[in-house]
């Protein structure tokens, strides 16, 4: 099956997706440590546990797979594993790895305990998860040495070190790859108040004055998600800067910054309005295939599947079902549409 790249659109103002602009600031409000991290208590209380056998033993942590949706703090947790174990980290992507050689040569430059951070390991090729097994697992690397006849296998010892893979797409991950990893954790949306929690401490280190609603409001129409809401600070904080003499932004500014990226009071944008109106109205509220939505509103199927649908099942907008997407009464109610009803006034 060949893998579509994420052409998640990076102008959207709510998208998930890593952006230029984010990098350095994504750095400066990551958490450092485990106990600044708000949010995710089942992975951190695992975490814990993980990161403190592994020190007493004096020996490196097992392999972590995480899993969840972009923006949701994946890297940010392989960057405090290393920090609590004091160990160096080395970030890469599956599709950075081009060739052998680049995983060779990444993997023989490993000190005993470090980590090696892949993001997206889903989309590593083949060959080279076949370079990782036995890394993984015997922490050796087979190396090639010769052509033809008088060709042979070098086996290289490595460091013994962590593989921490990062995926949006678990189900386009091979089973000998997950299988490899001794702790796989799944990071869920974050609650109302852990968002609210994020944007205060984000406003704080970047010394930014916000009333205890314009906090809310942030946190509200952020998806749930701490990059975004962090996103979202920022251009408020520009907004303010330009329109308002006031020192503490207050809500109607942070309103008014928001409204004007056409984010909606619950955190939908353009596209996901316009996702939600194709189903009701072009066809008829669904079910609709993914691959003729997609086809539809111009977006690719692994961005429906990894960014939009997530979201906008949480908040009961849409719903998947064996013959395809569904728009929910409460989508209706949204967008401001009459459903249709049948004579015993039931959503038909
Ligand atoms: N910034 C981004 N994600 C965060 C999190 N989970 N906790 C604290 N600050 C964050």
């Amino acid at each position: 099956m060949s893998i579509e790249p994420t052409t998640n659109n990076p102008d959207r103002i709510i998208s998930p997706v890593q952006k230029d602009e984010d990098g350095s600031l994504d750095t400066s409000l990551r958490p450092q440590v485990l106990k600044e991290y708000i949010g995710q208590e089942h992975i951190k209380n695992n975490l814990e546990i993980l990161i403190e056998a592994a020190k007493q033993r004096n020996e490196a942590v097992d392999h972590v797979l995480l899993h969840g949706g972009p923006g949701l703090g994946k890297t940010t947790l392989a960057h405090i594993i290393s920090k609590e174990m004091n160990v160096q980290i080395r970030a890469t992507s599956g599709p950075a790895i081009e060739r052998a050689g680049d995983l060779a040569a990444i993997l023989t430059n490993l000190n005993e305990g470090d980590i090696l951070f892949i993001d997206e390991i889903h989309r590593l090729h083949k060959t080279i998860e076949e370079i990782l097994y036995p890394a993984m697992e015997d922490f050796a690397l087979d190396m090639v040495v010769g052509k033809g006849p008088s060709a042979r296998t070098v086996r290289l010892d490595l460091p013994r070190f962590t593989v921490i893979g990062a995926t949006t797409r678990m189900s386009l991950l091979s089973s000998p790859l997950r299988d490899r990893f001794g702790a796989h954790y799944k990071f869920e949306f974050y609650q109302p108040e852990e968002m609210t929690d994020i944007v205060e401490r984000s406003a704080k280190i970047l010394d930014v004055q916000l009333s205890s609603e314009a906090h809310g409001l942030i946190a509200k129409r952020s998806r749930s998600t701490p990059r975004i809401a962090n996103r979202l600070l920022r251009r408020v904080r520009d907004y303010a800067q330009v329109k308002s003499e006031d020192t503490v932004v207050a809500q109607d500014i942070a309103s008014q910054a928001l409204d004007m990226l056409n984010v909606d009071e619950l955190g939908l944008d353009n596209t996901d309005r316009k996702l939600l109106s194709t189903i009701i109205k072009t066809f008829n509220g669904g079910p609709v295939g993914i691959q003729t939505l997609a086809a539809s509103i111009g977006e690719d199927v692994d961005t429906l599947e990894t960014v939009y649908e997530p979201f906008l099942m949480q908040m009961g907008f849409l719903a998947r079902t064996p013959r395809g997407r569904v728009a929910t009464e409460a989508a209706y109610a949204h967008l401001g549409i009459q459903p249709p009803v049948d004579t015993q006034n039931k959503l038909i």
